[in-house]
C-alpha cells in the first residue's frame, strides 16, 4: 500500500499528488512512469513520475481526472492509500547538453514535460519553454518551470494569457531566429499539438522528441495495448518509449487508437456520475 501524503488541485480536473514510494523515488529517472491501481479490481492507470525526492522517499504524480478511474484516484485524501504503484517503467529520457533546446507543453502534457525540463536544466541546457492551454486556468506549473527556463512563454486559445493561439506560433518564431533556434525540441501534449510541432521541426531538420500516451494495460510489453507505429516498426510505448523521434511517429494511428474506447469510457463515466 502506498500512502498519499498530499493532494492538491492545480487546475480544473488536474491534481498533484505526493505519494510515499521510497524504492521508486530512489530508482526513477526523468521520462519514466508508474502504473497505478487504486484497489483490487480497479483499472490500471499509467502516470508519469512528475518529480521525486529520494531522501524523503516520495514521488509526485499529476493526475488528470477525466475518466471514472482517475476520478476515483483523485478522491484519495492525504492519509489514504493507493493499493499498487508499479514502476519505474519505461525508458529514461536521453539527456545531453544540446546547448539550446525548446520544451513545449500542452495542457496536462506540461506535467509530463516538467521532469524533462528539470533534467535538461541540470545538464546545462538553455531552455525556451512554451506552455499552451485552452485558457489561463489551464496553464500549470508556471512557478516551477520559470526558474528552470531561460525564456518562458505562454499561449492560450482564447487569448486570456500570453500569445493568443497555439504553441506553434511562438515556436515558429523561435525556429526562425538564428540566435535562439534550438538544437532539440521536446513536446508533450495532445496528439494534434505534437503532430503540429513535429511538422514544423521536420522542415528544419531539428531533432524532436515526443512523449506518447497510448492506452496501456500491463506496462511490461506483454499485452500490446500501447503499440504505436514508429517509422516502419511497431513499438510498445511502455517498454520502447514512452519517448520517440517525433518525425517517425504515426500520429493519426495513435489518435485512432486513443479514441477506440470512447463509447465505453463515456458509459463508465455516466454510471459513475449517477
Ligand atoms: Fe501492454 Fe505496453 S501496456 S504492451
Amino acid at each position: 500500500m502506498f500512502e498519499v501524503l498530499s493532494n492538491e488541485v492545480l487546475a480544473e480536473n488536474l491534481h498533484k499528488m505526493v505519494v510515499s514510494a521510497p524504492r521508486i523515488a530512489k530508482a526513477r529517472k526523468a521520462g519514466q512512469f508508474v502504473i497505478v491501481r487504486l484497489a483490487q479490481g480497479e483499472e490500471r492507470i499509467p502516470l508519469t513520475i512528475g518529480d521525486a525526492d529520494a531522501a524523503a522517499g516520495t514521488i509526485t504524480l499529476f493526475i488528470q481526472a477525466i475518466g471514472a478511474s482517475t476520478r476515483r484516484i483523485v478522491q484519495t485524501q492525504p492519509g489514504g492509500f493507493i493499493r499498487d504503484v508499479a514502476g519505474p517503467l519505461g525508458k529514461e529520457t536521453h539527456i545531453t547538453n544540446w546547448g539550446r533546446v525548446a520544451c513545449i507543453g500542452g495542457g496536462v502534457g506540461t506535467a509530463v514535460l516538467f521532469p524533462l525540463v528539470k533534467a535538461l536544466h541540470e545538464a546545462g541546457n538553455q531552455i525556451t519553454t512554451i506552455i499552451g492551454g485552452r485558457s489561463e486556468r489551464y496553464i500549470i506549473l508556471e512557478n516551477e518551470l520559470t526558474p528552470l527556463s531561460e525564456e518562458f512563454l505562454v499561449t492560450t486559445e482564447d487569448g486570456s494569457r500570453g500569445f493568443k493561439g497555439f504553441v506553434t506560433g511562438p515556436l515558429s518564431e523561435l525556429l526562425a531566429d538564428p540566435e535562439k533556434a534550438p538544437k532539440a525540441v521536446f513536446a508533450v501534449g495532445p496528439v494534434p499539438m505534437m503532430k503540429a510541432v513535429a511538422n514544423l521541426t521536420r522542415e528544419k531538420g531539428i531533432e524532436t522528441i515526443v512523449s506518447l500516451n497510448p492506452i496501456m494495460i500491463d506496462g511490461t510489453g506483454m499485452c500490446g495495448g500501447c503499440r504505436v507505429q514508429i517509422g516502419n516498426e511497431t513499438k510498445f510505448a511502455c517498454v520502447d518509449g514512452p519517448e520517440f523521434d517525433a518525425h517517425l511517429v504515426d500520429f493519426d494511428g495513435l489518435s485512432d487508437r486513443l479514441t477506440s474506447y470512447r463509447k465505453e469510457e463515456a458509459t463508465c463515466l455516466a454510471a459513475e456520475c449517477k
